[in-house]
């Protein structure tokens, strides 16, 4: 696949997050407007709202999930950028990632200097099952969905044929669960930010307040292993390997580089992009990776100049825990077969030589599907930073990278950072 290089560079200069969650009474407005308001506080020499010249969106679904399309300029009318172009990008979970390298390609090419990139989704108001029909929108409806496939169903059909592959078992995915909620215990914008070993204890302690038998977990294996605490939802896939469902936005602030000093001494420059597709996963060969990370990560790698061992920290699409096994090994981190001893063997914790979704990733952090792909540009700028408190990694950071993905790799989407001043 060619790849070239950047008409010009662009950098991040301001990132802003809503709170992910389950919120009735806030509209994707209210999650976008607290996004925005975020990122206004971020841009460290601040910001002239009118010196936005677009908006790139994405979304995956307002019409299935809200009854509401069109949702660009809604965005940009509720943030007061009216009347810069708002273009909405849809590329299932892959939408916020794609939407960023709309909002580099327009600067690049010269034709805009200053871009917000944003990204919203509210999925809770919608009953679990229609949430579930809405989401299979983004497989394959022809062969996948008649068959009776939701996307755990999916992406348990991956995690077996990785099993079958090479000897995974599923306590190896729960090893993923626990490292992403260690994270996002300690990410306060977090959905479920509250580590697993805290979540069994609340259930112990509120089974104790009804006056009923204590559960008898001994740790945080035994929660997991309970159908009760930790039920089945497709084989080998429990509740706690799934992301949630989730209400959220988040934007970044993207400049040209010749221009980034206006807003910070200290920018994150995006070195490289890039974006590959795939069929549905009922047509690919293998199973056990995602042939559009691959070519994307390649791309992106050779954009940059840089290769995998390079790379120290990373945000992954964990949308299931087996994806972020996945993605760890498309990306070159881990050799095939070996990304599951990984959060085993503690070399993507916060304090391992690889961290992996410091943020807490889709896991614990939430999946606004939209929103996500930008979410995780928030928190490697932060973390480049050194602004990610107290879940900050030590040590130096010039590089980093975001993989976000569409359905079940039909879309990929890497991006690689660096640190400037
Ligand atoms: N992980 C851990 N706990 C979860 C959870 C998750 N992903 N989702 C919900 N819970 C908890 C809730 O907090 C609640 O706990 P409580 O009883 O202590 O209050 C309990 O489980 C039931 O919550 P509920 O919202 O009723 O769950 P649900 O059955 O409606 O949804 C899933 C659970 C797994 C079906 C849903 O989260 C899901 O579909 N996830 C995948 C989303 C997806 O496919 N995204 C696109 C990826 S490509």
């Amino acid at each position: 696949m060619k790849n070239r290089n950047l008409g010009r560079g662009v950098a991040v200069v301001g990132v802003g997050n809503s709170h992910f969650g389950a919120f009735a009474d806030k509209s994707s407005r209210d999650l976008f407007v607290e996004a925005y308001a975020d990122l206004r506080g971020s841009v460290d020499k601040g910001m002239d709202p009118r010196t936005i010249e677009a908006l790139y969106l994405g979304n995956f679904s307002s019409e299935l999930f809200e009854g509401q399309g069109h949702t660009a300029p809604i965005m940009a009318d509720a943030v007061g950028l009216l009347p810069v172009p708002a273009v909405r990008v849809e590329d299932a979970c892959a939408s916020g990632g794609v939407a960023l390298r709309q909002g580099i390609m327009a600067i690049a090419s010269g034709l805009n200097d200053v871009v917000l990139v944003g990204g919203v989704e509210r999925m809770t108001r919608l009953p679990i099952a229609q949430v579930t029909d809405a989401l299979g929108a983004a497989a394959d409806v022809l062969y996948e969905v008649p068959a009776g496939f939701t996307f755990p169903g999916l992406y348990a059909t991956i995690a077996s044929a990785y099993m079958h592959a090479y000897g995974m078992q599923p306590e190896h995915l729960m090893n993923v669960a626990i490292k992403n909620h260690d994270n996002g215990a300690l990410n306060p914008k977090a959905q479920f930010g509250v580590t697993i070993a805290d979540w069994m204890q609340s259930r112990i302690a509120a089974a104790i307040k009804k006056g009923k038998p204590a559960p008898a977990w001994g740790n945080v294996q035994d929660f997991l292993h309970d159908d009760a605490a930790n039920p089945m939802v497709a084989w080998p896939l429990r509740l706690f390997d799934c992301s949630p469902v989730t209400d959220g936005a988040a934007c970044v602030l993207l400049v040209s580089a010749e221009r980034a000093h206006e807003f910070t001494d200290a920018p994150v420059q995006i070195i490289g992009s890039g974006q590959a597709s795939d069929a549905p996963l009922h047509g690919r060969a293998a199973l056990t990776t995602l042939a559009a990370a691959r070519g994307a990560a390649q791309n992106a790698y050779a954009q940059a100049g840089v290769t995998a061992a390079d790379i120290r920290l990373a945000e992954v699409h964990d949308c299931f825990t087996i994806a972020e096994v996945i993605a760890t090994e498309d990306l070159g981190f881990f050799a095939p077969g070996t990304g599951f001893r990984a959060a085993e063997d503690g070399v993507t914790a916060r304090d391992g030589a690889r961290p992996i979704n410091t943020s807490g990733g889709l896991k614990s952090k939430g999946h606004p599907v939209g929103a996500s792909g930008v979410a995780q540009v928030v928190e490697v700028f932060k973390q480049m930073r050194g602004e990610a408190g107290p879940r900050q990694i030590a040590g130096d950071l010039p590089l980093a990278l975001t993989h976000n993905v569409g359905a079940t790799g039909s879309t990929c989407v890497v991006h690689i950072y660096e640190r400037k001043g």
